[in-house]
């Protein structure tokens, strides 16, 4: 235990934004597939509009990392992180590209060396036991829980409160409107991301209030 404390000490004074403050930022954290540069800004104010301030741009598209950029540029209210980060080079590009966190939905010993050498906040994934214990060794003590649920959902996470009480969550895959008030009910979690918020039909049609509708119902919903 006394390892993994000093560790997370070290990890959270040297990055901007810690972990823990990012957590605190807001309940809900829209997860974004973007792949049209000119939809970057407009998808990104819809969500600010309704006073979440947190976005993850997955790097699934080869237009991500000029989307976190165009985002970190123009909107520097937004706390913009790269998600879908599976390796050292993409937690450098992303840094380089603006981004003031990263997620991952997993984790290797080599993310996880490169998120304590670097300067932004890395999130790892888990979704097992053994992962976690990594993680920790690694000094990590907020965590992606990935894919929420398809790994057991609340029942896995409220199981894990029980021999790591200390370790903080932000689950998602398959979390939307309606189970999300059940995560956030867990005493180790802290908030929920989801793809529910921007998906790929508001985007096709460019309904951008439409965002604002959907994240000012789960502000709603999750108050
Ligand atoms: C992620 O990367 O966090 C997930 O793809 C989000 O999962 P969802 O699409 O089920 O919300």
């Amino acid at each position: 235990m006394s390892l993994s404390n000093q560790s997370i000490n070290q990890l959270t004074n040297q990055w901007q934004i810690s972990p823990k403050v990012l957590f605190s930022m807001g309940k809900i954290v829209p997860v974004l597939v973007i792949k049209d540069i000119a939809d970057a800004l407009p998808i990104a104010e819809a969500i600010l509009q309704s006073g979440l301030k947190v976005l993850e741009v997955t790097l699934r598209t080869p237009s991500a990392l000029a989307v976190i950029k165009e985002i970190a540029t123009h909107l520097p209210q937004a706390i913009i992180g790269a998600g879908t980060v599976t390796n050292a080079d993409m937690l450098q590009r992303s840094r380089e590209a603006g981004a003031q966190f990263a997620i991952s939905p997993g984790l290797t010993k080599d993310l996880l060396q490169a998120g304590q050498a670097g300067d932004i906040a890395l999130i790892p994934g888990i979704s097992s036991i053994s992962e976690l214990m990594d993680g920790i060794d690694y000094g990590y003590d907020h965590l992606k829980f990935f894919p929420a649920e398809a790994s057991g959902g609340v029942k896995a996470i409220k199981s894990i409160g029980g021999p790591f009480p200390d370790i903080k969550f932000c689950p998602t895959g398959g979390i939307n409107i309606n189970n999300i008030n059940d995560y956030l009910a867990l005493p180790n979690v802290a908030c929920c991301g989801g793809s529910w918020l921007v998906t790929d039909e508001i985007v096709k049609n460019k309904d951008w209030s439409a965002i604002t509708k959907l994240c000012n119902e789960a502000i709603a919903q999750t108050k």
